[in-house]
């Protein structure tokens, strides 16, 4: 049965008790503007995967005023105050980072004491890790990745490497500050770096007082609250073609982005997963190195860059623009089993005079319907394109499907005539408000 939803009060009764909200293409789809609206139904918004490489934007109207907030490490959900987050074990985090988080939303009014959970499974990114990133990327030279610099990469390293040091052991703190050291050292004769090991070790215990009491089993946690029907809302970080086993390797990130990683990230069983929703931007951008065959080089490409505001939520580059590429959601969707579909910033479409759609990939005369593993065979697809009028009214403030001008209709319907996933949300704006829901 197709998913229909007029508006997020009825979102449980329609999505169910577990929900995971995922990124179809190269991240930066707008993940974050939903979870916010969904949030506000769903008990407890939790993060499964990644680090501080995130960047999620939400805007919204407080006493009468548009204020932005963008989240790196705490899920978007934390605006609603109520709200329980939780930090999973598939994480890497970078403790500093998450302090400074913590600290800039309590200067903007939003306390999160009680509700802030870390596993005690994830993994910390100790700023050496960030000195590793620097230095691989720049021995990468022309083939670098493209990284946040984050020090996300060296992080899972040393995790898959067995030799990462993940929050719980912060409570024993003084076999972490030997792990610490030892690691460092290591490092720094592998990479030939400086290290001032002692002051990270400080900088860890200082933080040890703050959090000390959050880390927590929030596997047991999430557990209990699902037998008593609480409802979880799992936040995707980065895309689908960023995981680090279906994305366009190496060109990707180093976690598992696709809706797998919810239940290894949060000890969620995929059983337990009702609904995946699909978010997936009109268009598609891509931030940092990797093929990109929809990818528009020209002036329209900076235009649709400028009209969507397309510069780098963590690390402020321009985002790379180009078409809807058929094939990238669609394998995005048989990744992650997604049943509802998030389009998002159909407004930046607006006053192009005709879009065109990648609705077809051929390599060497042959249709492909999947990506392929060969960055060589991926960078010499030949997309085929259909095109489509477009309009040029303003949809800003429309808020039903059937008021939208009739050519964006057209273009929403085609899209989900090829992806053969209902698109129930539409993004119209950047605020809360400017949503349609079919
Ligand atoms: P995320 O990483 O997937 O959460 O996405 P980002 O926050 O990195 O990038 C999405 C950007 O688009 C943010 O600046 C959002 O405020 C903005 N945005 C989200 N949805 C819409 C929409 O429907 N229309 C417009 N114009 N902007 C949107
Ligand atoms: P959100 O959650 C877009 C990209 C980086 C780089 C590659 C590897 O906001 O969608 P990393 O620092 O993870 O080792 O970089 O992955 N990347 C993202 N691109 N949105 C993101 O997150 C990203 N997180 C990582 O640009 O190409
Ligand atoms: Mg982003």
């Amino acid at each position: 049965m197709p998913i229909s939803i007029k508006n997020a009060d009825e979102a449980i009764d329609v999505l169910g008790q577990v929900i995971y909200i995922a990124g179809t293409q190269w991240g930066d789809e707008g993940k974050g503007k939903l979870v916010d609206i969904l949030s506000q139904k769903y008990d407890v918004v939790a993060r499964a995967a990644g680090g501080a490489n995130a960047g999620h934007t939400i805007c919204v109207n407080k006493d009468g005023e548009s204020k932005k907030f963008v989240f790196h490490l705490l899920p978007s959900g934390v605006l609603h105050e109520d709200k329980i987050c939780i930090i999973g074990n598939g994480l890497v985090v970078h403790i500093p980072a998450l302090l400074d988080e913590i600290h800039e939303l309590k200067e903007k009014g939003i306390d999160l004491t009680g509700r802030l959970l870390l596993s005690d499974r994830a993994h910390i990114i100790l700023n050496y890790h960030r000195e590793i990133d620097r230095i691989q990327e720049e021995r990468k030279g022309d083939n670098k990745v493209g990284t946040t610099l984050k020090g996300i990469g060296p992080a899972y390293t040393d995790k898959t490497s067995r030799r990462g040091i993940r929050m719980g052991e912060l409570k024993n703190f003084g076999s972490f500050a030997e792990k610490l050291r030892k690691n460092a050292e290591f490092h720094m004769k592998e990479y030939g770096f400086e290290f001032d090991i002692e002051k990270e070790i400080n900088i860890h215990k200082d933080a040890l007082e703050i959090i000390d009491s959050m880390i927590v089993n929030t596997t047991e946690y999430l557990d209990n609250i699902y037998k008593k029907g609480k409802t979880i809302l799992a936040e995707g970080a980065q895309g689908a073609h960023l995981d680090i086993d279906h994305g366009t390797y190496p060109f990707v990130t180093s976690s598992s982005t696709t809706s797998g990683g919810v239940a290894t990230g949060l000890g969620i069983a995929p059983n337990k997963l009702n609904t995946v929703i699909g978010i997936t931007k009109s268009y598609t951008t891509r931030v940092g190195a990797g093929p990109f065959p929809t990818e528009l080089t020209d002036e329209l490409g900076k235009k649709i860059r400028d009209q969507g505001g397309e510069f780098g939520s963590t690390t402020g580059r321009p985002r790379r623009c180009g078409w809807f590429d058929t094939t990238v959601v669609k394998n995005a969707n048989v990744l992650n089993g997604t049943t509802s579909v998030n389009l998002t910033k159909l407004d930046v479409l607006t006053g192009l005079e005709t879009i065109r759609i990648g609705v077809e990939y051929k390599l060497n005369g042959e249709t492909i319907n999947f990506i392929p593993s060969s960055l060589e065979d991926f960078e010499n697809v030949e997309v085929l394109y259909e095109e489509m009028p477009g309009w040029h009214e303003d949809i800003g403030e429309v808020t039903k499907f059937e008021d939208l001008p009739k050519n964006a209709q057209n273009y929403v319907n085609k899209l989900e005539e090829l992806l053969e996933v209902p698109i129930n949300f539409i993004g119209v704006g950047v605020h809360r408000a400017d949503m349609i829901y079919k």
